[in-house]
């Protein structure tokens, strides 16, 4: 599995750790930016991490800024992206199971680095259930349309 991995500023540093997380478990990934704590526009590499996930450049996507709000909603205004703000581990597989995100974004400014490593744990290894659910992410899917 490849991981595009992006945040702006107000979500550098948890993404360094993550992309640390990421390496301590041998799983590949692409870091789309940002690379210090100046400031940037989260639109901007949340669109970049949402594209490369949109045309199969990469499997999935973890974006990080502030609060996940910001890089949630500019992620999902790409076609084909089901990006899920997660800052729980319930949530983070729930929305694996029965939404087939496969972008989590998260606000650093929210949630410490263990958790933060625990969603990202569940997040990666949960698996989308299908059946009924698969319909219904055929329906948000209709929704581009
Ligand atoms: C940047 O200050 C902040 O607005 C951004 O990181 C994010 O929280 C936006 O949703």
């Amino acid at each position: 599995m490849l991981v595009g991995i992006g945040s702006d500023h107000g979500g550098f540093r948890l993404k360094e750790d993550i992309k640390q997380y990421l390496q301590e478990q041998g799983i590949n990934f692409t870091d789309f930016g940002t690379c210090s704590t100046d400031s940037v526009d989260y639109p901007d590499v949340s669109r970049e991490v949402a594209q490369a996930v949109a045309d199969g450049k990469c499997d999935r996507g973890i974006i990080i800024c502030g609060t996940g709000i910001g890089v949630s909603i500019a992620a999902n205004k790409i076609r084909g992206i089901r990006a899920a703000l997660c800052h729980d581990v319930y949530s983070a597989q729930m929305s694996r199971e029965h939404n087939d995100a496969n972008i989590l974004t998260m606000g650093e400014r929210v949630i410490g680095m263990g958790l933060a490593r625990a969603i990202v744990e569940k997040w990666l290894a949960t698996e989308f259930a299908g059946g009924r659910h698969s319909r219904r992410v055929c329906m948000i899917a209709d929704l581009e349309r």
